[in-house]
């Protein structure tokens, strides 16, 4: 069918339970290609769950996740893997590598030549801000919180792969290189084409990188849509997220 063509994730009435208690339930929703899906949802809502179903880090109790058309449970886990960049909430550098071997890691699994390698790690290093000749060398401990994730997303990044899984990837940046980074990914996101899937609890964060909000709410995702969409919802937890936005422009 042509114009499944343009999906790139399909969760159809996924279920996803611990102990006989859901984490999540009946998922039904679709990723387009080249999207930047935004899920929202307060602590505890389920959104690193839907993620590690993505990946197939979780396998759904019912229901079942398309990646490219095909049930994560049929991909091979290492093409699966290759083909989705993820970006983990701790970051999950490897802590006796350094900078530069925790970029570049991917593109040694894949084979790529060192020096085609070190080009890369670099650019992507001066991406996400931090000068290489500072950086490549050092350890994840030798670095600020905020530095580490911004190691992550470019190591997310350093194969260049299809679809990106981002888990609060700028929890730990202060507010000003928060916002240059958010920019910047958003433009990259565009100019590239990337399928993102990019989970925030910060409303702002979600208003200045989303083309759709996916709101979730006690495992259940209840509202998708565009901002404009998201901003007309009335679900309760829809107007107690807009409440966060217009109590800070309120006190200002
Ligand atoms: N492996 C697990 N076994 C049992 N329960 C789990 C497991 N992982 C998560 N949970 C529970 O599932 C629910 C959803 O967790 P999840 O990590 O998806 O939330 P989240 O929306 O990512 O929250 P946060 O914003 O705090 O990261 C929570 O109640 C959590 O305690
Ligand atoms: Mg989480």
């Amino acid at each position: 069918m042509p114009e499944n063509h343009q999906i790139a994730v399909e969760f159809r009435d996924v279920t996803f339970s611990r102990n006989h208690r859901p984490l999540v339930s009946h998922l039904n929703f679709s990723i387009r290609q080249g999207e930047a899906l935004v899920l929202l949802g307060r602590s505890g809502s389920g959104k690193t769950t839907t993620m590690k179903l993505i990946n197939h880090l979780f396998t759904p109790t019912t229901g079942e996740v398309l990646f490219d058309g095909i049930p994560t449970t049929q991909w091979d886990e290492i093409k699966l893997r290759r083909r989705i960049g993820y970006v983990i909430q701790e970051t999950g550098l490897f802590p006796h590598f350094t900078v530069e071997r925790n970029v570049g890691l991917v593109p040694t699994l894949e084979g790529w030549k060192p020096k085609q390698i070190k080009t890369r790690v670099y650019e992507l290093l001066h991406l996400v801000g931090l000068a290489p000749e500072q950086f490549a060398g050092r350890y994840p401990h030798e670095l600020s919180g905020g530095q580490r994730q911004r190691v992550g997303v470019a190591r997310a990044l350093a194969a260049d792969p299809p679809v990106l899984l981002m888990d609060e990837p700028f929890g730990a940046l202060d507010p000003i290189t928060r916002l240059e980074i958010q920019q910047e990914f958003r433009r990259l996101q565009q100019d590239l084409g990337k399928t993102v899937v990019f989970v925030t609890h910060d409303i702002q964060e979600a208003f200045v990188l989303a083309s759709r909000i996916g709101l979730m709410y006690g495992g259940e995702l209840v509202v998708l849509g565009t901002k404009d969409e998201f901003m007309r919802s009335q679900h309760p937890e829809s107007l107690a997220f807009l409440e966060c936005l217009h109590s800070l422009q309120d006190n200002l």
